[in-house]
């Protein structure tokens, strides 16, 4: 097939973009791409395509932006039941961790997952996959961590690996089990440590070689906040999933500096997320590293919060930056990756090509994927949009509409 006539073609780079070289869209005016099966084959101007493959069928992008599929790297998008109550609490002055203290917040889900199926988690979950699909999110990490028990855990990943294969959305999943500390080791946090670390991971580990087919292991990711896992416990379960194969994430910062970003670096994390409490010292421990700094500006936002992280000192530290929906009952559900940057230009003070990036080629490595994911380069997957706009910083500019108009998954219109 080839797409022709893109007012602007945004092709990105094949590489992630660090630091102050995050933002190049690398445009192609009356740009084309020719895809074969499930690949990109060629890019290039109208012109040129349709002097090269004559015979190809066409599907014209009318003077309307194409640019690759977005890749949400942090959800928590499976779980089960609601948590409307509890907005309305955080409106009347509690704050989101009085909530998780007193038993509610991620607690109350875990609830309601622990008591639904695979087929009920499945079929409560796909609308809102299929909704990040038709707002543009080609690939999507989505987490466990509303079981906290072995069983319950697994559910989820079995859950997820149902929507994987019935979906055009393709979902990466990570074992969250220290998500939270659950209701039965509320009195000792150590030993549900230790239970993680001795049990749950080599659990999930026999799991997956014995269901997932082949397919590389999930992240793990741990909750290294106060209230949840301390930095030593975080460190812990990190070192053991690490010995067992997984790669790596965190959520540090969020709330508190306990030092989870340094950590993260320490270890060769994929990534480390929410970041918005984060020291100097940190900022720079990323940096140095590999470890994609991955901000959430719809988690802030949705919690009504004055900060956001701190976008600008990590690119001028050199890191390399990533923007996610964190799509979850209780901080921020929002599906659409569009929102997030819309919030990352205002908050975190992205350009809208810098936003674009951070949302394609830079998340695409915040899951280990840029080698396949990100950047409409010959050789990648054909996950591409066509939006409904001609100029692409109607991304950023615009919210709280669906700029996505067609969306291509592996060579194949899919909404
Ligand atoms: O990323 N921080 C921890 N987890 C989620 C919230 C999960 C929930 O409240 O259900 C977050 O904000
Ligand atoms: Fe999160």
């Amino acid at each position: 097939m080839l797409i022709i006539h893109a007012s602007q073609l945004l092709t990105l780079t094949k590489q992630p973009q660090r630091g102050t070289h995050l933002g190049h869209l690398g445009i192609i005016p009356d740009g084309a791409v020719h895809i074969v099966d499930e690949h990109i084959a060629e890019v290039g101007t109208s012109s040129d395509l349709l002097a090269a493959h004559p015979h190809e069928p066409i599907l014209d992008a009318g003077g309307r932006v194409v640019m690759p599929g977005f890749v949400d790297p942090h959800t928590h998008l499976l779980w089960a039941g609601d948590r409307a109550a509890e907005f309305e609490m955080r409106l009347q002055g509690k704050t989101y961790l009085e909530i998780l203290q007193a038993g509610g917040g991620i607690l109350s889900t875990v609830r309601a997952t622990r008591a639904a199926s695979v087929q009920a988690l499945v079929d409560e979950n796909r609308p809102r996959l299929q909704r990040a699909l038709a707002h543009g999110t080609t690939t999507i990490e989505v987490k466990t961590g509303y079981g906290l028990e072995t069983q319950a855990e697994l559910r989820m990943l079995s859950a997820i690996l149902q929507l994987d294969a019935e979906l055009s959305i393709e979902i990466l999943p990570t074992f969250l089990g220290a998500h939270a500390i659950p209701p039965e080791w509320r009195a000792n946090p150590e030993g549900y440590t230790d239970h993680l670390c001795g049990e749950m991971l080599p659990a999930v580990a026999s799991w997956w070689s014995e269901h997932a087919s082949g397919r590389p292991l999930p992240f793990v990711d741990v909750f290294c906040e106060t209230g949840a896992f301390t930095l030593a416990q975080s460190r812990r379960i990190l070192e053991k999933a690490k010995s067992l194969g997984f790669p790596l994430k965190i959520h540090a910062d969020e709330f508190d500096n306990l030092g989870g970003a340094s950590l993260a670096a320490e270890l060769g994390a994929v990534s480390a997320d929410h970041l918005v409490a984060t020291s100097k010292h940190d900022i720079e421990a990323l940096a140095a590293s590999d470890t994609v700094a991955i901000g959430l500006p719809c988690t802030p936002f949705g919690l009504a919060e004055a900060h956001y992280t701190p976008a600008q000192d990590i690119l001028a530290a050199d890191g390399l930056l990533a923007l996610a929906t964190d799509c979850n009952p209780g901080t921020a559900w929002c599906e659409s990756m569009q929102f997030a940057i819309a919030l990352g230009c205002r908050y975190m003070k992205l350009t809208p090509a810098q936003a674009i990036a951070a949302a394609t080629v830079n998340a695409a490595t915040a899951i280990g994927r840029a080698d396949v994911l990100g950047s409409l380069s010959a050789g990648k997957q054909a996950d591409l949009l066509i939006l409904n706009v001609s100029d692409y910083r109607h991304l950023g500019y615009r919210f709280g509409t669906n700029l996505v108009e067609t969306v291509i998954k592996k060579g194949v219109v899919c909404a």
